[in-house]
């Protein structure tokens, strides 16, 4: 192909991550922040993040580890519980843009999911109440019914709830998050201006294949999980082709290397420090940098990274640029991580063909 390089993108948006907390932050805030101007935080920490006020001082915990050269803002969300009132949701309707978005986790659907709602139809009052106040509903949509098939999780979910959800509150702005599927795809493309979703790099990047190719990798566990090729032509088709509202979420999940190369290990790709690299190789194996060879320009890469998202939310698109220079390099074995640990970053070892830098307004 033609080689275009440097590619220039304004900051990106990351529609979607899992920064932790305490001395996780030193790992994972450098690292988002090394790439992106902004960021939909998620609040599945142990305990869960369920009040504006607890979303706040989150925030300013997180604002503690952004490095001085790289100014990161981080979007708040709350976790909704079947108790989750409307007083809290006005809160945080006034929180200035600090805290943007509720997620729903059904209860038992993922990594620190047991606080979520158990029965997505007993949450109508709040999707009610979010609605009324224009409040973003980030969904992880997939059944915890154990009968599905693990692979069917979100099809089904999408059939049994999301669909219902969507008829219910026309002017509720949904992320589905994370998809994985043609489904997913699917119902967003068909749904309407107030229905997103983000895709993750790991999803257009991989099939399922990956996390059985010469043995068990557990780095390649996560949730929703990995799905068939056929699923993953379909993502990066939306991801690259610049209509509808998909964009980038990388779901940079951090488990320590011991939870993870275990007996029972965590779902989770930790992504953030190569993340725009990765979404850059699918854009560029898609023939999408190459207008000239059927692709169709940097411009969708752009929208997709950093312009989809916050135009979705509601935000300015973070002020400054991210380069992309095709040169190789190796991904660290790992990071430190927390009090004594380490994590493992999804390509450890492995090399990437796309460099990102961030440069700031004025040169920086
Ligand atoms: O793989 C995942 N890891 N999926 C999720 O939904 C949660 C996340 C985490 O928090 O580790
Ligand atoms: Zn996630």
């Amino acid at each position: 192909m033609t080689q275009i390089t440097p590619i220039i993108i304004h900051t990106a948006f990351d529609g979607h991550v899992h920064l932790r907390d305490g001395e996780a932050l030193r790992t994972t805030v450098p690292h988002i922040a090394s790439r992106f101007g902004n960021g939909i935080v998620m609040p599945n920490l142990k305990p869960a993040v369920k009040t504006v006020a607890e979303a706040l001082a989150y925030r300013e915990r997180i604002l503690s580890y952004v490095p001085s050269g790289s100014p990161f803002d981080p979007l708040m969300t709350l976790y909704l519980t079947e108790t989750t009132g409307s007083d809290e949701l006005l809160e945080l309707a006034g929180s200035e843009g600090k805290v943007v978005a509720c997620k729903l986790y059904p209860a038992g659907a993922t990594t620190n999911s047991s606080e979520g709602i158990p029965d997505v139809e007993k949450a109508y009052g709040i999707f009610e109440a979010m609605e009324r106040l224009d409040i973003v509903l980030c969904i992880h949509g997939e059944v915890t019914d154990p009968s599905v098939d693990v692979f069917d999780k979100e099809a089904v979910f999408i059939d049994r709830y999301l669909r219902k959800i969507r008829e219910t509150f026309p002017n509720l702005r949904i992320v589905l998050e994370h998809i994985t599927t043609k489904d997913g795809v699917e119902f967003v493309e068909s749904a309407g201006p107030n229905t997103a979703a983000s895709i993750t790099a790991h999803h257009l990047l991989f099939n399922r294949n990956a996390i059985f190719q010469g043995g068990l990798q557990p780095h390649f566990y996560c949730l929703p999980i990995l799905k068939r090729d056929v699923h993953q032509e379909v993502l990066i088709r939306a991801a690259t082709g610049g209509m509808g509202n998909f964009f980038a979420g990388t779901d940079s999940a951090p488990h320590p290397k011991n939870l993870k190369e275990t007996s029972c290990g965590c779902a989770g790709c930790y992504t953030a420090p190569q993340s725009v690299e990765m979404y850059a190789e699918v854009f560029d194996r898609a023939g999408a940098f190459d207008p000239g060879q059927g692709g169709v320009g940097i411009g969708n890469f752009e929208w997709f990274m950093s312009k989809t998202g916050p135009t979705f939310y509601r935000i300015p698109v973070s002020e400054g640029y991210v380069t992309l220079r095709k040169e190789t390099s190796e991904v660290p074995p790992d990071y430190p991580f927390g009090e004594s640990g380490v994590v493992v970053p999804l390509l450890a070892g492995k090399t990437i063909e796309w460099k990102a830098e961030r440069i700031l307004r004025g040169g920086n």
